[in-house]
């Protein structure tokens, strides 16, 4: 069986984006017998984004009952808060002693920064904490702690995995063979998906819809999509945001119907109001799972605590065998 682990950072609500590009893949993966799943909520790597305690608690519980909410079972996945799992952070220090500073240097969103503050002659680290340059040691602690085969994450992710690997070797190298090297796991035709002005959806970007908005403002947000400015009865271009938007939530044959009414000249708002219906459709019964989780928080911290006890297991077998390995544990 292979061990698939991955988590989403809570720096916000979660969007079409996060549910299609990741969420919905990751649940449809953890019904398969052949993998066995860690779920988590990476909230420590949020601090290097979130500005207050409010904004933490309020982002960490719409992404827990979120997954929730869209399926997620407990009893086959193991789904846990990474705060909760001490032994991680015991590992993300040993770890930090065998990662050359050289490859926290050439990670992509520490070198953005750096590239930015000298285009602007800043100090080149100017708004760089240590916790954002560590940032993927963390995330090879989350990721070898519990020996993931796997680890589902979006083509951004992909170096933090290749440093994970890094990571691991040269703990293996310098010990023994303690830990397993992970592979990344990019789905194929997990197309990104697009936001209101057409570039990519994501919250750096202001162009998100909200998974589980309510209805009055997931309309707001359809009605806002960027259009050309085609008549009605004029054919409207079927690479547009609202196609592509339109196809994810339904099959086949009401695609292409879409498709072909767009062909044939149907107005941008008719297709709008198209599109909120199926969108609608298909988040009601998740959004009502999710307004009781959210109502019942209690519940989703039992769950999270459960989740836990197990993930602890884990970590605390991988944990010894580390301790022993560098000599801190007979
Ligand atoms: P954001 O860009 O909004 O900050 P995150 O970086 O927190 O989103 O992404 C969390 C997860 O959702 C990642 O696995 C990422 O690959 C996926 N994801 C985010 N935006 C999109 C998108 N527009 N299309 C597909 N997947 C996405
Ligand atoms: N860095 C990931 C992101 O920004 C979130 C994350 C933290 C993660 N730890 C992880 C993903 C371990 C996979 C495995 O999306």
């Amino acid at each position: 069986m292979k061990r698939v682990l991955t988590g989403i950072k809570p720096t916000g609500y979660a969007h079409l984006g996060n549910y299609f590009g990741a969420i919905k893949p990751a649940i449809e993966l953890s019904k398969d017998e052949n993998y066995e799943c860690f779920y988590f909520i990476a909230d420590y790597h949020a601090l290097t984004t979130l500005k207050t305690k409010d904004e933490m608690k309020e982002y960490f519980y719409n992404i827990a009952c979120t997954w929730l909410a869209c399926g997620l079972d407990p009893n086959r996945v193991i789904f846990y808060r990474q705060s909760d799992i001490k032994e991680v952070f015991e590992i993300n220090w040993i770890l930090c002693n065998v990662t050359p500073k050289g490859l926290m240097n050439r990670a992509h969103a520490y070198k953005a920064i750096v590239e930015n503050n000298e285009q602007n002659n800043f100090d080149r680290d100017a708004n760089v904490n240590m916790g954002l340059y560590n940032y993927p040691i963390l995330m090879a602690s989350d990721i070898l702690s519990f020996g993931a085969d796997l680890v589902p994450v979006g083509l951004d992710q992909k170096q933090h995995i290749e440093i994970a690997r890094d990571i691991a070797m040269a703990f293996n190298k310098k010990y023994q063979e303690v830990f397993n090297i992970p592979d990344c796991y990019i789905q194929e035709n997990n197309n990104t998906l697009v936001g209101l002005d057409g570039r990519k959806m994501s919250k750096s970007y202001n162009n998100t819809i909200q998974l589980f908005t309510d209805e009055k403002e997931l309309k707001k947000k359809i009605n806002k999509i960027v259009t050309d400015s085609k008549l009605p009865g004029e054919p409207k271009d079927v690479n547009c945001t609202i196609n592509k938007l339109y196809k994810l939530f339904v099959d086949e044959n009401r695609a292409k119907d879409f498709e072909q009414k767009l062909k044939d000249g149907l107005s941008w708002g008719e297709a709008k109001n198209m599109l909120f219906e199926v969108a609608n459709n298909y988040i009601k019964p998740m959004r009502e799972k999710f307004l009781y989780f959210m109502n019942n928080k209690n519940l989703v911290d039992e769950i999270l605590k459960q989740g836990a006890i197990k993930a602890q297991k884990y970590a605390r077998e991988y944990l010894k065998n580390v301790r022993k390995a560098i000599g801190v544990e007979n």
